[in-house]
């Protein structure tokens, strides 16, 4: 269960700018308006203070979140840059555009942030507050819209309070968000695509590149191999590992690997090549925090079966049981078109 938190609202002065960087360092979450909408901001290098942020919104899945950084020096450190993309970013930042780019090997932003994708959304944010947070903090800052999941984007401080009070830390409250509609979202990942509307109109990416973008799309393989458009929900392909994985599981076959969770492990564990527990002592937003690592380091342990013990399926591991559920279906290259590699 998730502990009430006293969750304090200031407006902005150097003395909250001071104390939303300490909150964000500590691992907590912070409130701030952008240009665009209210984000609920978190330290995007410490995948805990992540998993929080999950737990606030309720979001039932780990979609992947945007960093936030204070200007494009600072974004190369995390991502590979193109030169369309050079153009883009030149041209829009700090703006209501978002970019997602290869990831670099040294990035330092946390695998869960980034739902263990070889791509990561980055944004330089256009909004004196946002970007006062981020030059004091320092560090890279994730931050969805602050709302709970299911609900509108917030465009003002009352709004974030309805949804978050006594979930988040702090909030520092600048009034409405002048644009109100989020960031456009442009794939950079091979050619130029757009992923998601937003405050900057298709038209004045096309007028830059001179040429026009088209919507990313996806082979449809149920159907008829058609390239459509990518339905929102599956805006985002999912970390697939190598090895197969097998859930719920109670028993370990000789050669599997054992993702754990909790205290009591399977009779036969000593079957397994090697374990890793997501959480001792079966907490879900410790087990948030290192699924996509401890994924992804059993499945370079060469072993062909992943076999992972139930989760509850309450709070955060609704989100966890999604992610592994994608991670266990049988995959189609082609319906994952922001897949590494
Ligand atoms: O205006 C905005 O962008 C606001 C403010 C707070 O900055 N933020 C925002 O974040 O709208 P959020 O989490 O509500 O939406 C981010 C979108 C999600 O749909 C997510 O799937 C997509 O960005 N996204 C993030 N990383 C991605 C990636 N590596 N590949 C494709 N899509 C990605
Ligand atoms: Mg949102």
């Amino acid at each position: 269960m998730m502990p009430v938190l006293a969750t304090r609202i200031a407006r902005p002065s150097s003395g909250a700018i001071s104390e939303a960087a300490a909150v964000l360092a500590a691992g907590g979450l912070v409130a701030f308006p952008t240009e665009t909408v209210y984000g609920l901001g978190a330290d995007a290098t410490n995948d805990c203070a992540v998993a929080r942020l999950y737990a606030a919104k309720e979001r039932p899945s780990f979609n992947p979140l945007i960093a936030h950084v204070a200007d494009i020096t600072v974004a190369r450190h995390l991502a590979r840059f193109d030169a369309e993309a050079l153009k883009l970013a030149d041209a829009f930042w700090p703006g209501p555009l978002t970019l997602v780019l290869p990831r670099l090997q040294t990035c330092p932003v946390g695998q869960l942030a980034t739902a263990g994708l070889e791509t990561i959304a980055v944004r330089v944010p256009d909004h004196p507050v946002a970007r006062d947070i981020l030059a004091a903090f320092g560090k890279p800052v994730v931050a969805p819209s602050a709302n709970r999941s299911g609900r509108v984007s917030p465009t003002s401080a009352q709004h974030v309070q309805a949804d978050l009070a006594g979930r988040i830390d702090f909030i520092v409250d600048d009034g409405a968000s002048p644009l109100g509609v989020e960031s456009t979202i442009l794939s950079c990942v091979g050619r130029t695509a757009l992923l998601r509307p937003g405050a900057i109109p298709r038209v004045a990416v096309e007028r830059l590149l001179g040429r026009e973008i088209g919507i990313a799309t996806v082979a449809d393989e149920a159907a008829d191999g058609q390239a459509r458009p990518i339905a929102p929900g599956m805006l985002v392909s999912h970390y697939a590992p190598r090895a197969a994985l097998r859930m719920n599981a109670v028993t370990v076959s000789p050669g599997e690997a054992l993702l754990a969770f909790g205290p009591t492990l399977p009779q036969d564990a000593g079957n397994a090549l090697t374990i890793l527990n997501l959480s001792g002592r079966g907490e879900l937003i410790e087990a948030a925090a290192n699924l996509f690592n401890y994924l992804r380091v059993l499945d370079g342990s060469g072993t062909g079966s992943i076999a992972v013990m139930p989760v509850p399926e309450e709070d955060l591991g609704e989100a966890i049981n999604d992610r592994l559920r994608h991670a266990a279906a049988p995959r189609l290259n082609a319906t994952r078109p922001q897949a590494a590699g």
